[in-house]
């Protein structure tokens, strides 16, 4: 029988980029979410041998190059089983987006094939798999609101935040991450010190630890609920996402299309990832829905969807 898995999508709130290491990694500090719109993977193991992908959107390669081809083969590598593995990927959210898809549906391709096969890999495998496919697989692995280190594969889950309202909108275009970071090295700056390169990652801890604190100990420092509380702390505590520094020159409409959703009241708005998706947060699903009708005005392309807590990621995963 094939397993259908559900493969949510991410948002950062908040990306720092740090010192580009050895590797040719960047060190990074973000803080993903995961929301409730998302792709489906379903898996299929039968007799014989090999891996096939499967997807009606031709931008998403079906060759050893797809995550879900990569994880796959490690995983019956890691298994020691043989079979010949289907993936069929039905896309709902956008390609080369910023909101960590093909890291999503690697993951989601994961869980299919354990279950497939009716063998579960151990934690640390899990983990390691996640982490030699991609930097942004492991965060799939928490769900929620989950802290990213190191290169971002490095995640720590943070505690469960109120839901929130997400206008996601997506300009046509696909940004690729390892441009992007190669654009954020050739920007001209002044060269920053190792003292001053630290404190710009001791700051996004700071603001991180302003930003959540409130919200997270129950007490809110001024009136208002939880989810506007959440907010306005984020903005207070000037949290950003680095990429949009080096992203917005190269593609200015997406600038503009920050604007309008600004314009629309949403609470926090940023770029995700490396875009080219930007989002809007907002307390109530009322003032998310009169923003959308706004952007629908002004001809961007959007979905609303919501912040997706970790207890609901896990209870909603599979589709039985
Ligand atoms: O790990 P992942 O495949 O998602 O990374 C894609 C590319 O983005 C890498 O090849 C690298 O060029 C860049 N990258 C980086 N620093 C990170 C994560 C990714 O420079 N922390």
């Amino acid at each position: 029988m094939p397993v259908r898995v559900r493969s949510y999508g991410k948002i950062n709130v908040g990306l720092r980029i740090g010192e580009r290491r050895d590797s040719g990694y960047h060190e990074l500090r973000t803080v993903y979410h995961t929301i409730a719109l998302h792709d489906v993977i379903e898996v299929d193991v039968a007799r014989g041998s090999g891996i096939e992908i499967r997807c009606r959107d031709p931008r998403v390669p079906r060759d050893q190059t797809n995550t879900c081809w990569r994880v796959a083969e490690r995983v019956m590598a890691a298994l020691k089983r043989r079979g010949r593995v289907s993936i069929t990927i039905e896309k709902r959210l956008p390609v080369e987006g910023g909101l960590g898809a093909a890291s999503s549906n690697a993951v989601a391709a994961m869980f299919g094939l354990e279950r497939a096969l009716r063998k579960s890999l151990s934690p640390s495998q899990r983990r390691e798999i996640a982490a030699a496919v991609g930097s942004d697989l492991n965060l799939f692995l928490l769900g929620g609101a989950v802290l990213g280190i190191g290169r971002g594969e490095q995640v720590f889950p943070l505690p469960e935040l109120p839901p929130l309202s997400c206008l996601l909108a997506l300009p046509r275009v696909g940004v690729s991450t390892a441009l992007a970071f190669a654009a954020w090295d050739a920007r001209p700056r002044p060269q920053l010190t190792v003292a001053g390169a630290s404190d710009k990652m001791a700051e996004f801890s700071h603001g991180l630890f302003d930003g959540l604190s409130s919200t997270v100990s129950g007490v809110p420092a001024r009136g208002g609920n939880r989810a506007e509380t959440l907010l306005l702390d984020l903005v207070r505590a000037g949290i950003e996402n680095d990429f949009e520094s080096v992203v917005f020159p190269e593609y200015p409409e997406l600038r503009e299309v920050k604007l309008v959703l600004e314009s629309t009241g949403a609470g926090y708005t940023s770029l995700s990832g490396s875009g080219s998706t930007l989002y809007g947060l907002f307390a109530s699903a009322e003032k998310a829905r009169r923003a959308r009708a706004r952007l629908e005005r002004q001809g961007v392309a959007n979905r609303l969807t919501r912040t997706l807590g970790r207890a609901a990621y896990w209870k909603n995963l599979v589709i039985e």
